[in-house]
């Protein structure tokens, strides 16, 4: 299957919010929550993606003319490229019944281990749905990250301990899920955690633990306090806080804080190889997608998958060849320009 027709096939298959567009920019699904949209105006998901858009690549072809290389490593594996796909939890609830977390998060754990990178999973407050995810990791040679809730400490240490005993390669916390609605009032609580609450959980994991949803140097420069090998610039894609900058707009100044110190990955609004290109110019050593992956898995499972990840892959080839860069490393402020 195409790209073009595995979002075909995703057509009335996605449920009553999600509209399949040609492209994922947050406009026809705006503010639906439930659903694959963003929180209040909808703005944080439509401004992700829009300022990608206000990004510009600099075409240089005098060089030697040899082939690209998209090899990523981290943390002692090497990835085909630098790109993971974003967890997605909740599936019924935004895209109707067609898939349960556990069966979305199987798939697409195993077609992204199968073409070459490897997929975040979610959490939720049903505990079967992170056991399952760390049994799909474990499936698949250990190439996921299993992503926990910022729950009590204890609750994370036991999904640490599950997450290990898979065999995860790193762990991962979306520490600014403290802004979903379903988080709050719950008993064991979840929410917000300090610097010492996360060294803790962090020296706990014991393995490479990478703490999602910073969107400030001030965030970034805790996170490496409290010991992470590595960050998400993410808003959540707009689902945890409304009005807040694109995700492209604070990546520049978080890489300049911490950048060589942490490893650095983004998310929120990049669709193409183009878009992964820019992301690693402004700072970006790695970034995730995620809405567009729940597409190509309603409407081809893992082929769907597979055709994805084949054209982003493509796309970025293209444009590091038409700008001059043989290795990920080359990619750098020069290749890029603001408009
Ligand atoms: C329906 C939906 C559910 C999500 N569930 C989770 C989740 O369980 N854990 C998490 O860390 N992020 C979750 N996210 C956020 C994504 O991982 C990602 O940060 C966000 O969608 C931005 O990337 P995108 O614009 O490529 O989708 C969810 C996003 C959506 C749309």
């Amino acid at each position: 299957m195409t790209y073009e027709e595995v979002l075909q096939a995703a057509k009335g298959q996605m449920g009553p919010y999600c509209k399949q567009c040609p492209v994922c920019n947050g406009l026809a699904c705006k503010n639906t929550m439930p659903g694959p949209g963003a929180k209040g105006l909808g703005s944080g998901f439509i401004r992700n993606y829009a300022k990608w858009q206000e990004v510009f690549v600099n075409m240089d072809t005098i060089c030697e003319n040899r082939p690209v290389d998209t090899a990523f490593h981290l943390f002692d594996r090497t990835f085909d490229l630098p790109i993971f796909a974003a967890p997605i939890g909740a599936m019924k609830l935004h895209y109707g019944d067609k898939y349960s977390d556990l069966e979305y998060n199987e798939i697409l754990v195993r077609a992204c281990a199968e073409n070459g990178i490897a997929a975040f999973t979610g959490d939720g407050t049903d505990s079967t749905v992170f056991k399952a995810a760390c049994q799909a990791v474990e499936k698949a040679g250990g190439m996921g990250v299993p992503t926990v809730k910022p729950w009590n400490i204890e609750l994370v240490k036991e999904k640490i301990d599950l997450a290990k005993a898979a065999g995860a390669m790193m762990i991962a916390m979306d520490v600014d899920a403290a802004g979903l609605p379903f988080l709050q009032n719950l008993t064991p609580p979840a929410g917000s955690k300090t610097v010492e609450e996360l060294k803790e959980i962090i020296s706990y994991a014991g393995i490479p633990f990478i703490l999602k949803g910073i969107m400030t140097v001030k965030g970034a420069k805790k996170a490496l306090e409290a010991g992470a090998s590595a960050i998400v610039v993410s808003n959540h894609g707009g689902r945890v806080q409304d009005q807040c900058p694109a995700t492209a707009e604070v990546l520049p100044e978080i890489a300049a804080a911490v950048g060589g110190k942490i490893t650095i990955l983004a998310d929120g609004g990049i669709r193409s190889g183009v878009d992964v290109f820019k992301a690693l110019a402004l700072g970006a050593d790695g970034v995730l997608i995620g809405r567009p992956f729940v597409t190509m898995v309603y409407g081809g499972a893992e082929e769907g998958v597979a055709a994805y990840v084949k054209k982003l892959g493509t796309e970025l080839k293209d444009t590091m060849a038409m700008c001059g860069v043989h290795s990920l490393a080359e990619i750098n402020g020069d290749c890029v320009r603001k408009m």
